[in-house]
């Protein structure tokens, strides 16, 4: 299950990622935004980040204006690691080396064919494991640490 969030800003590429989805077959939640009624994207980063961080869903992807502020708010909830991805080769190493559970996307920097590119790589490509297993841990490290 893809936990499908964005702003007013993200929602028409949101529309066309879960028609994508779709064609694909691939099960998604959306927990909005429901329209392109102007919002706060840190509610809709912090809503597809619990439901990643709780297992609820395996993959998130977020969108907003640049992808910049709805990572950043997804990334404050423990156990999430979402990547602003701007091409498909970011996608795939952000897969590879750091396990990346969130994809951001910025729908006013990429086109539409682009963007549904970026996202079929980040949910085709794997986890290397290995030394960049130790890396991702101390990643998670860093989440139980209050200083
Ligand atoms: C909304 O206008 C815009 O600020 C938002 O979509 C996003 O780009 C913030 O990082």
């Amino acid at each position: 299950m893809i936990a499908l969030g964005s702003d007013h800003g993200g929602y028409a590429l949101k529309q066309e990622i879960m028609k994508h989805l779709d064609e694909k077959g691939l099960e998604y939640k959306d927990y909005g935004t429901y329209s392109e009624e102007s919002c706060d994207y840190p509610v809709y980063g912090a809503a597809v980040g619990r439901a990643v961080a709780a297992g609820e869903c395996d993959r998130g992807i977020l969108i907003c204006g640049t992808g910049i502020g709805i990572s950043i708010a997804a990334n404050k909830i423990e156990g999430v690691r979402a990547a602003n991805c701007t091409d498909c080769y970011m996608a795939e190493m952000t897969r590879r080396h750091n396990d990346a559970n969130i994809l951001a996307l910025g729908a006013r920097v990429l086109g539409s064919g682009l963007a549904l590119k970026i996202v079929d790589t980040f949910l085709e490509t794997g986890f290397e494991g290995g030394r960049h297993a130790k890396r991702v841990a101390l990643i998670s490290e860093l989440d139980a640490r209050k200083d």
